[in-house]
């Protein structure tokens, strides 16, 4: 059933597809000049950086009317934006050595974390990448599914007991509380928690202000989100220093990221400095929390909106389990259950673009691109694409099931592609599917907000969506 989502992982290496896509031929003309890709200058949409941060989906929807390559000028730069699956995949697997993140996507690195994994490019991200990979093997993520069970049970229970709830704040504490568990052994309800959960609410508030901190001169004063940040993040580093030393001392005590950060060698010997290791840790933190929280609050608002969906897929908790505790070894059950979050992460993927730069001026199918133009690659169209998805704007975990659909491999990429495929893809799928799962045995959830209309921020944030959670056992 995960065969989409590997899909886009099989070339994670990099090798060439060689013509495949049909577009390479093309391509490999770097010296010939192409025409320049149409886009909406002039227009009172041109330049409008205030428009493309609060209203970024609607935005790109408007300029997918100018066709698959479009350019405009946002926060004074030149962008272009991608909506074509084969030129998509030509840039992140067949032709990827010619592009980097680029700056737009390294001004976050260097905001936060710029020797994390996310941030860092060439021979560095390459050891990194490798010496990261053991800890997100399905053996390693394994060993975290009874804490993921045993977290989810904890906050149904919690849930159950209000009549309300805040959807987003509650799976983000329930993310929270997963990712936590996995990357450092620490108590959230503890002084050292506490440090945690500032440091991870400083980090959500910094990624949703930092369109805005682009824009402003490298001399202006830092803004109060930026200076929480950095008072938070002090504390968070002395933390990260403890428990350093700490697991120096009792290596073989913890199974979490932390300690395979500290027993990581390359090849030459080395290790990572304990910079580095903050650098990772924050980037898993800045990757890994808010993606997985807003993945499963849609995934609970759009399964509370069919009842349909929610009769099949409690026919298939029935099926699976008596109601105790799942495990590790009823995920490949869980087919309806993956289905519903593959078609959550279609119609609400979390990153809803993603960025790259050419390293020198070239030709993307018939356009000529300089090494100055950040390529928006635009996931959130594609996958509500009509050329693609039958009924796009519909939730229906099914299609996934049928056969035969053929669209284009690209078509579908909530997780990017390519050799910088999100190294949680795994971690984050196991994660979502036992969480929902639990939840559904659990409660039954009514929706009391009944539209949703999600911005384009560091995630695709939903807003606020309350719900009405009950325990099953009261129906
Ligand atoms: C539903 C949840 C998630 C989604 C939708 C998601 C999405 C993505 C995407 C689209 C990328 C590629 C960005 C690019 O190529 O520019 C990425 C990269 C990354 N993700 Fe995730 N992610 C999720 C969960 C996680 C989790 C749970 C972790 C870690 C615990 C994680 C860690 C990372 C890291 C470190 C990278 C950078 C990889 C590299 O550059 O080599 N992500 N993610």
């Amino acid at each position: 059933m995960m065969s989409d989502l590997n899909a886009n992982e099989a070339h994670a290496d990099g090798e060439s597809t060689g013509t495949s896509n049909g577009v390479e031929g093309e391509l490999g003309k770097s010296q010939q000049s192409g025409e320049i890709p149409p886009g909406p200058r002039g227009l009172p949409l041109v330049g409008s950086t205030l428009t493309l941060a609060r209203h970024g989906l609607a935005f790109s929807e408007q300029l997918h009317k100018y066709g698959d390559v479009v350019a405009y000028t946002a926060f004074g730069e030149d962008f272009v934006a991608i909506y074509d699956p084969e030129l998509i995949e030509s840039i992140l697997v067949s032709r990827n050595d010619e592009f980097w993140k680029g700056d737009f996507e390294m001004a976050f690195g260097d905001l936060f974390a710029p020797n994390g994994l996310a941030f860092t490019e060439g021979e560095q991200w390459r050891r990194q990448r490798s010496a990261l990979q053991p800890a997100f093997t399905p053996q390693q993520i394994q060993t975290h599914a009874d804490s993921i069970v045993e977290k989810t049970s904890i906050s149904a229970n919690h849930w159950s007991k209000r009549r309300e709830i805040d959807l987003r704040d509650a799976c983000s504490k329930l993310t929270l509380s997963i990712l936590v568990d996995s990357l450092f052994d620490v108590d959230l309800n503890s002084d050292r928690g506490a440090v945690i959960r500032n440091a991870a609410s400083a980090i959500g508030d910094l990624v949703d202000a930092s369109g805005a901190a682009m824009v402003l001169p490298e001399w202006a004063p830092r803004t109060p989100t930026e200076r929480r940040y950095d008072r938070v993040m002090a504390q968070f580093d002395d933390l990260i220093s403890d428990l350093i030393a700490e697991r120096r001392e009792a290596v073989s005590e913890y199974d979490d990221l932390l300690t395979l950060l500290l027993d990581v060698e390359f090849a030459d010997g080395s290790r990572m400095d304990e910079s580095t290791v903050r650098d990772q840790l924050i980037t898993f933190f800045f990757a890994g929390h808010e993606t997985t929280s807003v993945a499963l609050t849609y995934a609970i608002w759009l399964l509370s909106g069919s009842p349909s969906v929610r009769s099949r897929l409690n026919a298939e908790l029935e099926a699976v389990s008596d109601g105790s505790g799942l495990t590790f070894a009823d995920l490949p059950a869980l087919e309806m259950t993956e289905c519903i979050i593959k078609e959550a992460l279609r119609l609400y993927p979390p990153i809803s673009s993603f960025y790259r730069q050419p390293r020198q001026d070239l030709l993307l199918g018939n356009y000529q691109i300089s090494s100055d133009t950040t390529l928006q690659l635009a996931t959130y169209n594609i996958q509500r694409d009509p050329r693609w998805w039958d009924n796009p704007d519909t939730f229906d975990p099914e299609r996934w099931q049928k056969e035969g659909a053929s669209r284009p491999e690209y078509a579908y990429l909530p997780f990017g592609g390519g050799p910088r495929h999100c190294i949680g893809m795994r971690f984050a799928m196991i994660e979502l599917k036992l969480a929902l799962a639990t939840l559904a045995q659990q409660m039954e959830f009514e929706r009391i907000t009944d539209t949703i209309t999600p911005a384009a921020k560091g995630v695709l944030d939903p807003g606020c969506v309350t719900m009405r959670a009950r325990p099953i056992s009261d129906l």
